[in-house]
């Protein structure tokens, strides 16, 4: 046990060390000499990152949606390929801060985040733009263009056309997302399909709702930004209304008459029974 200790010691400083040597080398490799190059090596280290929101311009969505479209293919699937096609717009037509963020900050999202079939990657990386641009700690406009964006996602029949110009596969068979999971949206996808999540043929759908989830969102913030567009407030639908009365609200901000024990705008009968509906009849 001691000796585990002291070796764990001595490594922790044995590798201090060499970070510091490192941190020298950085120094003079930055032009600074001699005793006050540790001080100069400080003062060049680059900025804090900017508050919040981030300026936005207005980006064609047909060219974001298409950069979208061949990211999938290309830049490591659905996660990378919206964040990436909005990123590169505003690298390009705003440069900095946006020349800061690595490339591959939303590659974990692929396939649902780490293959979990969670949230679909595409409304993640096209959220984190989001959240960039229209994040303002005196309004939640920035949270309800992304539910709004999550709910379309749901009530969405994939894959568009839109992109069917540029795709190798035109036509594909069109099936209702469900939810805003990855799970439900490729799985009923699949099953309508005659496809394998192994096949070329779901990678191009998955690819096209990349484009898709990157058009929209691309049209959202450019009327938020024109002023010519209030991002709606959520509502249940009709059949799901009356489970809100009872279990609501659907959110931790405001407390009702309801029990309060649900949060969220999920369909609730895709995965709960309505324990309502013998006792209605
Ligand atoms: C008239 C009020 C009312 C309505 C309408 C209602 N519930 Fe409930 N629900 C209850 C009550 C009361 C309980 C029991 C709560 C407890 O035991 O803590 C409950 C329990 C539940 C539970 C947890 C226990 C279980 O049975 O699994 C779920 C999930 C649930 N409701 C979902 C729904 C959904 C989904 C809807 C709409 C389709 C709905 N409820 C509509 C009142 C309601
Ligand atoms: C993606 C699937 C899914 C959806 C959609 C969903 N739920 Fe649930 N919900 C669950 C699971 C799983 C639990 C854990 C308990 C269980 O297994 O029933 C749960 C638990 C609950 C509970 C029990 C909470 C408690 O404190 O006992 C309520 C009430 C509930 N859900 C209501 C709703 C309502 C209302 C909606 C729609 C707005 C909804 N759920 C949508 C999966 C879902």
């Amino acid at each position: 046990m001691k000796a585990q200790k002291n070796e764990a010691g001595m490594l922790s400083r044995r590798s201090v060390l060499k970070e510091s040597a490192a941190l020298l080398v950085g120094g003079a490799s930055v032009g600074a000499v001699g005793a006050s190059a540790a001080t100069a090596a400080a003062s060049k280290l680059p900025a804090d990152a900017p508050p919040l929101p981030w300026k936005w311009v207005k980006l064609d969505p047909l060219e974001a949606g298409r950069r979208a479209y061949r990211n999938y293919a290309t830049k490591g699937g659905c996660g990378s390929a919206t964040y990436l096609a909005l990123l590169s717009l505003l690298k390009e037509k705003v440069g900095y801060p946006y020349t800061t963020l690595p490339d591959m900050m939303m590659i974990h999202a692929g396939a649902g985040y780490g293959g979990h079939g969670t949230l679909c990657g595409a409304l993640g990386g096209a959220s984190l733009i989001i959240n960039l641009v229209a994040y303002d700690p005196k309004s939640t406009a920035y949270m309800q263009i992304i539910d709004r964006l999550f709910w379309w996602y749901a009530e969405q029949e994939f894959p568009t056309a839109r992109f069917d110009d540029i795709s190798p596969m035109p036509g594909q068979i069109q099936v209702k997302a469900m939810s805003p999971l990855c799970h439900t949206s490729v799985s009923k996808w699949t099953l309508s399909a005659g496809a394998q999540v192994t096949s070329k043929a779901k990678k191009e759908r998955c690819a096209k709702v990349a484009g898709e989830v990157v058009y929209i969102a691309t049209l959202a913030l450019n009327e938020y930004f024109d002023g010519k567009w209030t991002p709606p407030v959520w509502k249940p639908s009709k059949g799901i209304e009356h489970c809100l009365g009872c279990h609501g609200p659907d959110n931790m901000e405001q407390s009702t008459e309801g029990m309060n024990n649900q949060q969220g705008h999920l369909e609730c009968l895709m995965c709960h029974a309505d324990h309502t509906a013998a006792a209605a009849k």
